[in-house]
C-alpha cells in the first residue's frame, strides 16, 4: 500500500463536469474543439458531462469521433415512473451516455442526496451498462475538525454498500474535498494523495484485491496548472474537472498532464 508509482493496471479517467452551464446550441463547438485537441490522446478514458438536455447533440458530435465518451450528472435508480423532473438510466443509454456522475456534492447539499439514495443509484448504474462516478468528499468545518478520515469512510461503505463485486471494473470514485469545489482552493497534492491512499485501504477491505483496481479520481479546483502536481501522486488516478472543462485548452491541458504523469511512470 506504500507504493510510491502508480498501479499502471488501473487506467487515467479524466471527466469533465459542466454543472449547469451550456445550452444544446453551446455545446456542439466547445466539443468540437475539444475534440480536435485530443484526438491524438487514446491511452486514457476522457469523459464529458454535460446537461441532459445537450447529451443528444453530445452524442452526435461525439458518435463520429468515439475518442471522447459521454457521461450524465446524475440518474434516478428506477426505470421509469411517476418521478416528475428525474431521468432514469435507460433514457441515458439511449444516447450512448456511457458514465453517470453520482452523489456529487452538490446534488447531496442541495438537494438532499443521501448516501443511501446513491446506494442505489450506482447498482442500478451498472444495472444499465453506465459507469458510476461515486462523489465523496468533506467539509471545511470536518477538515478542521480532523473528520475528514472519518466522513470520507462512513461515505465510502455507505455510497457502495451492496454495489455488486463483479461489476467493481465498472465503478469509478471521485474524492472531491466540498472546501476546493469551484473555490479556487485546491487540495495539495499530499493531501489528496493521503485521502485516497484511505480510500484505496478502504476498498481493499470491502472488496478484497479487487479493490485495487478501481480508479479513485481527484476532484476540486482541478486547473491547467495544478493538474501536473495532483496526477503524478501514486493514488490519484485522474481527474473530475469543473469550471476548467468548459474550456477547451485547459480541459486539454489537464489531461495532458494525466497522460505525462503515466507516460513517466511507464519510463
Ligand atoms: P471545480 O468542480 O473543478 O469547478 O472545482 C469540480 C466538481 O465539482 O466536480
Amino acid at each position: 500500500m506504500s507504493q510510491t508509482h502508480k498501479n499502471v493496471t488501473r487506467r487515467p479517467l479524466v471527466a469533465g463536469n459542466w454543472k449547469m452551464y451550456r445550452t444544446a446550441s453551446d455545446t456542439r463547438s466547445l466539443l468540437e474543439d475539444i475534440v480536435k485537441l485530443v484526438s491524438k490522446i487514446a491511452t486514457m478514458d476522457l469523459v464529458v458531462c454535460p446537461p441532459f438536455t445537450s447529451l443528444s447533440v453530445a452524442a452526435e458530435t461525439l458518435g463520429r469521433h468515439g475518442i471522447l465518451a459521454l457521461g450524465a450528472q446524475n440518474m434516478h435508480q428506477n426505470k421509469e415512473g411517476a418521478f416528475t423532473g428525474e431521468i432514469s438510466g435507460p433514457m441515458l443509454r439511449e444516447f450512448g451516455v456511457r458514465y453517470v456522475i453520482l452523489g456529487h456534492s452538490e446534488r447531496r447539499q442541495y438537494f438532499n442526496e443521501t448516501d443511501a439514495q446513491v446506494a442505489a443509484k450506482a447498482q442500478a448504474a451498472v444495472g444499465y451498462h453506465l459507469r458510476p462516478i461515486v462523489c465523496v468528499g468533506e467539509t471545511l468545518a470536518q477538515r478542521d475538525a480532523g473528520e475528514t478520515t472519518a466522513v470520507v469512510t462512513s461515505q465510502v461503505r455507505a455510497s457502495l454498500s451492496g454495489f455488486p463485486v463483479d461489476q467493481l471494473e465498472e465503478l469509478v470514485l471521485a474524492y472531491e474535498p466540498i472546501w476546493a469545489i469551484g473555490t479556487g482552493k485546491v487540495a495539495t497534492p499530499q493531501q489528496a494523495n493521503e485521502v485516497h491512499l484511505n480510500i484505496r485501504k478502504l476498498l481493499v477491505k470491502q472488496f478484497g484485491s479487487k479493490g485495487s483496481d478501481i480508479r479513485v479520481i481527484y476532484g476540486g479546483s482541478v486547473k491547467p496548472d495544478n493538474a501536473a502536481e495532483l496526477m503524478a501522486q501514486p493514488e490519484i488516478d485522474g481527474a473530475l474537472v469543473g469550471g476548467a472543462s468548459l474550456d477547451a485548452k485547459g480541459f486539454f491541458d489537464i489531461i495532458e498532464s494525466a497522460r505525462s504523469a503515466r507516460a513517466s511512470e511507464n519510463d
